[in-house]
């Protein structure tokens, strides 16, 4: 990789492009502020290489050497946060990416700038929080639509707010930020979703196969992948315990996949096992196998389907209900149970398809009401697993979420060996057949999430 500014400012580049991209690498405040009053010149990008001018305060400073880690006040580094701070503020992208695909933040990491990578999770994480409270935003009426109501709303907020000029512009820069975020997502980098589907075809509806451990949908995503094993298994330790105390819980899985998490835990012999599942196919494998009586399931050994279904259903001694597939989306279903008065011990959440606010809604709306006083929820944490500093930014993201449901959060890391499960190279190994790989990570964050206090 060529970090030097002749090779990251083109000849094609506009002026005032290279201007802005020159201040920001020389980390020259003073030069760059003009600029920065014209709407977008924060997030200008080189129309060949793409750098901004975050990339570009940021590219400047170089690969950490020892004797900047020595240095504990190294001074370039704190005049390059100066510069990102001021550009984020002016609104600039933080998850614009370069034509080496990589985001400011990406490159701090890569350069081992650990104090300005810091300023870019901050600013990814902001820029998320304000994204998630605008999602859940309820517009107000018009005008005459519904005044009482309104105006109830309004003089709420007015005494709320105490309005300040500089909170107003921060504001104001971070709201322009978020707003380029959202394109930024669709268009280049996967920070909201932990395994999307194609937008064109929606999950629930598209057609799936299963060939060599990989239950993959028919825009070729990976639903659920046997590599994913190890990191079920100690979910399942780290939320129902091992041995005996892992015996008679009772537990609500939602998202069969590949029946692995089911299949670890029915071995516990679970008071209570539910199941939600709502794609079709899914719930058509677990039946068909179910009625031929088959004991072992048609997609190999990483296939559990055979093991659930009508059989299972009935061995449960305790009571006719113990042992259910639920039929349909967690949405629909949840409510249900808690209608019903469920109460388990542990819940884990791992579906597809969808993105960050739904299972942002699952804990928030779900959790207090159907896990026990003393229980455990867990998650499949795939968040932004395709880079870093995304992984990092919902990592906080998420314990902030989880605070706010009245959750503490325990991370365990786990080794993933890239190279060992054939998941270093997109396309190959395990991405064999796989459009995009979703985790590209050495380190997998295990969530282990108990109520506070
Ligand atoms: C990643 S897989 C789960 C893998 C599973 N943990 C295992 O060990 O095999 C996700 C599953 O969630 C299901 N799913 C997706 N959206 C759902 C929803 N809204 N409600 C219920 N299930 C859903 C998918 O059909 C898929 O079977």
């Amino acid at each position: 990789m060529d970090d030097s500014i002749e090779a990251r400012i083109s000849s094609e580049c506009p002026v005032e492009t290279q201007a802005i991209l020159r201040a920001a690498w020389r980390h020259d405040l003073p030069a760059i502020k003009p600029f920065l009053s014209g709407p977008g010149k924060a997030s200008c990008s080189d129309p060949t290489t793409g750098e901004t001018p975050l990339h570009a305060a940021i590219r400047s400073l170089g690969p950490v050497t020892e004797s900047d880690e020595k240095d504990a006040k190294d001074e370039a580094e704190t005049e390059a946060v100066k510069t990102v701070e001021h550009l984020l503020l002016y609104g600039a992208i933080w998850n614009d990416v370069d034509d080496n695909n990589e985001t400011p933040g990406c490159v701090a990491w890569r350069l081992g700038r650990k104090g300005v990578y810091e300023v870019m999770l901050r600013a990814g994480m902001r820029a998320e929080m304000l994204f998630a409270i605008l999602d859940g935003y309820e517009e107000l009426g018009s005008e005459g639509e519904d005044d009482d109501n309104d105006d109830e709303m309004a003089e709420g907020e007015t005494g709320d707010v105490d309005v300040n000029a500089e909170a107003d512009a921060e504001a104001e820069a971070e709201a322009d930020a978020n707003d380029n975020v959202n394109e930024a997502e669709t268009e280049d980098v996967t920070a909201t979703t932990a395994k999307p589907a194609s937008e064109d075809a929606p999950y629930l509806e598209s057609k799936l196969t299963l060939v060599d451990g990989k239950l993959v949908d028919a825009a070729g995503n990976g639903v659920m992948m046997a590599w994913e094993k190890d990191i079920m298994r100690r979910s399942v330790d780290a939320m129902l315990g091992d041995g005996d105390a892992a015996k008679g819980k009772r537990v609500l899985n939602i998202g069969f996949g590949l029946g692995i998490i089911d299949s670890m835990i029915a071995a516990t012999q679970p008071a209570r096992h539910h199941v939600i599942e709502a794609h079709p196919e899914v719930l058509a494998r677990i039946d068909a196998a179910s009625a031929s009586g088959a004991a072992t399931s048609t997609g190999g050994s990483d296939d559990h389907a055979a093991e659930f279904g009508a059989a299972w259903e009935a061995t449960s001694t305790v009571e006719p209900g113990a042992y259910k597939i639920q039929r349909g989306r967690w949405q629909d279903i949840c409510p249900k149970l808690l209608a019903e008065g469920e109460l388990y011990d542990a819940i884990y959440f791992d579906t597809f398809g969808e993105d960050y606010s739904e299972l942002h809604r699952f804990f928030s709306d779900y959790i207090p009401g159907l896990l026990d006083d003393q229980g455990v929820f867990g998650f499949f944490n795939g968040l932004g697993a395709d880079r870093r500093i995304c992984y990092d930014v919902y990592t906080r993201v998420v314990e902030m979420h989880l605070s706010d449901a009245g959750l503490d959060v325990a991370w365990q890391d786990v080794d993933v060996q890239l190279a060992e499960d054939g998941l270093d190279t997109a396309g190959k190994g395990a991405w064999e057949g796989i459009l995009r790989p979703y985790w590209t990570l050495e380190t997998y964050r295990l969530p282990t999430c108990t109520f506070m206090g």
